[in-house]
């Protein structure tokens, strides 16, 4: 489901972030909370780290051990900047309580502690819960904070009428109720771009990695894929509600839950796992770098260097995985391909390959740059089908992951509408 970033911020109501936290996991979301110093007052983070399962922050500075992970997700090899990398990640930015204080400084843009920091950066739907005395609420400074935000795009939970919290107080400024601002943070997440479960009911096949095709019991032919892009396409997927497979090769990157990897070295081995799961898959991401050729006869033990002028290695052709898969696929099954391609005639030449082996779409990088594509976190690609083509500007590999995904939402689409004649 949705990673949701909560920011709690300080008030007595903050007791009653803890309850919507509980009913958003129970919803099945992956929650991450960000405090302020005055909210850890009122509720420590002990409190939320067991109900979310993930560590809380409250500095800008201070390192997140699982690096703007959320629950569920495999955390990156690197450390990213915990305020970006949050809200990255994030679906929906809930920030519950809202107090007066922290209203004013999102108004104004101010980015003084790792709250307001990411809300400076999110990019995701911004949902805001205030609750404070009421004198403060009605106070002309907030009711303008409140149409500043409103008017940029902010859902405002209006805080309910009611006994307040300091003793004998009675009026506007008590929190929404947690289901209600739950109810909130899902409307916003419809609206948003990102649409829960948009692939529920779809089995997916990704490959990834790269193979390696042995000389001899040590030495391999091989080639510089990390299997990012794939399980970027892999854990996407499986957030938006599908079934996936992942056949990897040679990857080394840490596992998603829900997800099920089969592991492979050869592209022999690729193509087993690969044939042996297809019957059963509804799509086929081959993000996999597999090998072209092979040594024709690899040698069972190792090649020793004394008494060698040279070592020559025949190799022969493998078998094209993705080309077979096209030639038996039933009605219906989409193929989604990768070419590594360069220079000016990459589109041309990966359309060409799209044409060649009945492919739906093909995902094009280009591998002249060493800034995009290969063992590193970034992609800009092309996705290629038949209605034409979708330029992805760098990004993220799992915003490129999002972008091929959509473009498999699209076919599936057209397939329906044209009543489910599939390709051939
Ligand atoms: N592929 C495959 N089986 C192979 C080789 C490649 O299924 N034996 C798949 C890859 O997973 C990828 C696509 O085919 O999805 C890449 O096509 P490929 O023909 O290998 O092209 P490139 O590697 O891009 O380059 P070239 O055209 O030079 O072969």
């Amino acid at each position: 489901m949705a990673r949701i970033l909560l920011g709690v911020s300080g008030g007595i109501a903050a007791y009653k972030a803890v309850e919507l936290v509980r009913l958003a996991t129970g919803a099945g979301h992956s929650v991450r909370v960000v405090q302020t110093e005055a909210a850890e007052r009122f509720v420590g983070r002990a409190t939320f780290e067991g109900i979310t399962g993930a560590p809380v922050l409250v500095d800008e500075f201070e390192p997140d051990p699982v690096r703007g992970a959320y629950p569920g997700d495999p955390a990156p090899d690197h450390s990213p900047i915990s305020h970006l990398e949050l809200v990255r990640r994030a679906d929906v930015y809930a920030i519950a309580p809202a107090s007066a204080n922290t209203l004013a400084k999102l108004a104004a843009g101010i980015a003084d502690n790792l709250l307001t920091a990411a809300a400076l950066a999110s990019e995701a739907p911004l949902v805001i819960a205030p609750a404070m005395n009421d004198r403060m609420w009605s106070h002309p400074a907030t009711r303008a904070n409140v149409e500043t935000l409103r008017a940029r795009g902010a859902t405002i939970l209006p805080p309910g009428t009611g006994a307040l919290a300091s003793r004998g107080e009675w009026g506007a400024g008590r929190l929404a109720e947690p289901p209600e601002i739950l109810a909130a943070i899902e409307e916003a997440l419809r609206a948003g771009p990102f649409a829960p479960r948009s692939l529920d009911g779809l089995r997916l096949l990704v490959t990834a990695g790269g193979t390696r095709e042995p000389i001899d019991p040590v030495r391999f032919v091989g080639n510089r894929s990390s299997g990012r892009m794939g399980f970027a396409v892999a854990e996407e997927a499986a957030r938006r509600g599908a079934e996936v497979m992942v056949v990897a090769a040679n990857v080394s990157l840490a596992r998603a839950e829900g997800i099920r990897y089969v592991d492979v070295e050869t592209a022999a081995e690729l193509r087993d796992a690969v044939r042996e799961a297809f019957p059963a898959v509804d799509a086929v991401v081959m993000a996999a770098a597999v090998a072209d050729f092979r040594p024709a006869e690899p040698v069972a033990e190792k090649i020793e260097k004394a008494g060698r002028e040279g070592l020559t290695v025949e190799l022969e052709p493998t078998v094209d995985v993705i080309a077979e898969l096209a030639a038996e696929r039933s009605a219906g099954q989409l193929l989604v391909g990768f070419a590594a391609e360069h220079g000016d005639a990459a589109v041309d030449r990966a359309r060409a390959k799209l044409e060649r082996k009945g492919l739906d779409a093909v995902v094009v990088n280009d591998v002249s740059r060493a800034d995009i594509g290969f063992d590193v976190p970034e992609n800009e690609v092309t996705i290629i089908t038949a209605a034409g083509e979708q330029q992805v500007p760098r990004a993220s590999k799992e915003d490129v992951a999002a972008a091929i995904l959509e473009a498999i939402e699209r076919l599936r689409a057209e397939h329906v509408h044209a009543g489910g004649a599939g390709p051939a």
